[in-house]
């Protein structure tokens, strides 16, 4: 069986409706917390069983039967997150498993001020020392546009920190990837980078805006510390705040600069681009 977590989330719900296209109901497993939002999986012939990285026998138990096992990494900013997934890559190694994937992000590394990268770093330490073979899904940043640009529509400017190139795929595609890669005989081992063709900046995506709406729509730069400040003059966490600089700085520093195209291969076309995401949200 193919085993997903993270399944009741956007990421690896889209992957199991990828995996339906590709595979009987009755191969697939999903590990989730809550197996009552799950209803619509066990619905269409998914076995659903209840798993979380805090409880090992209970995701051991949601694992059995498992050929492979597709692990979301965890969104839970409270837990040693880093102590999940090893819990989780244990767990998948216990129940058999011969494969296990993993949602890594691109640009990986301990050295960048952007703090998931160094969870995804430990963990794929950890799956490198697991017996069993493994992959990395290094995934480019995605998410939700207005978070990253800010109300453009309404300002008719980006205004955020200074930044660099970075690759920012569509979720759907990072799930198609990975629906394709549980189902294919791919020769993947370890870390995959799964970008857009060629990174962007927030001056491609005002550029991009503005020849969609016609409109012109500036990129600003604010200082660091100004923005900070009126991200939580309008009531955003400071914490929240400058995790999110954090990631405008690492992309300074060239760590995301670089782009690959397994992405476009395993879709076969080329990823969403920038300009298609833009379109969506407008639309949206
Ligand atoms: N590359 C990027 O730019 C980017 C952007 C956003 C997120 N991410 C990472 O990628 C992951 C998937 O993204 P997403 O968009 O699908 O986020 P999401 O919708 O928040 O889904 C996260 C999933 O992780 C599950 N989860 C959290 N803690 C868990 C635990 N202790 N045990 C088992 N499962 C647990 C959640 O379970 P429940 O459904 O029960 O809550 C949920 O299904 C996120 O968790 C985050 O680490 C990456």
């Amino acid at each position: 069986m193919i085993i997903v977590t993270g399944a009741t989330g956007a990421l690896n719900g889209a992957t199991v409706d990828h995996l339906l296209e590709r595979v009987e109901p009755a191969t697939i497993g999903v590990s989730v917390r809550d197996p009552e939002r799950a209803r619509h999986l066990a619905d269409r012939g998914i076995r659903v069983r209840r798993g979380s990285y805090d409880d090992p026998a209970a995701l051991r138990h949601s694992f059995a039967d498992a050929e492979q096992v597709l692990l979301v990494s965890s969104s839970d900013l409270d837990a040693d997150v880093v102590n999940q997934h090893r819990t989780a890559i244990e767990a998948a190694t216990e129940a058999g498993a011969q494969r296990i994937l993993y949602t890594s992000a691109h640009g990986t590394g301990f050295d960048s001020p952007y703090a998931p990268l160094a969870i995804h770093a430990a963990t794929e330490e950890h799956l490198a020392a697991s017996s069993v073979p493994w992959i990395a899904l290094r995934n480019g940043f995605y998410g939700d546009l207005s978070q990253l640009l800010g109300p453009w529509q309404k300002t008719g400017a980006i205004a955020k920190p200074a930044d660099g190139p970075f690759s920012w795929v569509d979720r759907r595609d990072a799930a198609e990837a990975a629906a394709t890669i549980l189902t294919s005989d791919s020769s993947f081992d370890g870390p995959v980078d799964l970008t857009l063709s060629s990174p962007v900046t927030l001056t491609d995506f005002a550029a991009t805006a503005s020849e969609l709406t016609g409109d012109h729509i500036d990129r600003i730069i604010v200082d660091d510390e100004e923005w900070v400040a009126s991200e939580t003059a309008n009531g955003v966490p400071e914490t929240v705040a400058r995790f999110t600089l954090s990631m405008f700085q690492a992309t300074r520093s060239g760590h995301f600069a670089q782009s690959d195209r397994t992405l476009r291969s395993l879709l076969g076309r080329e990823p969403r681009s920038i300009a298609d995401q833009l379109a969506d949200q407008i639309v949206g």
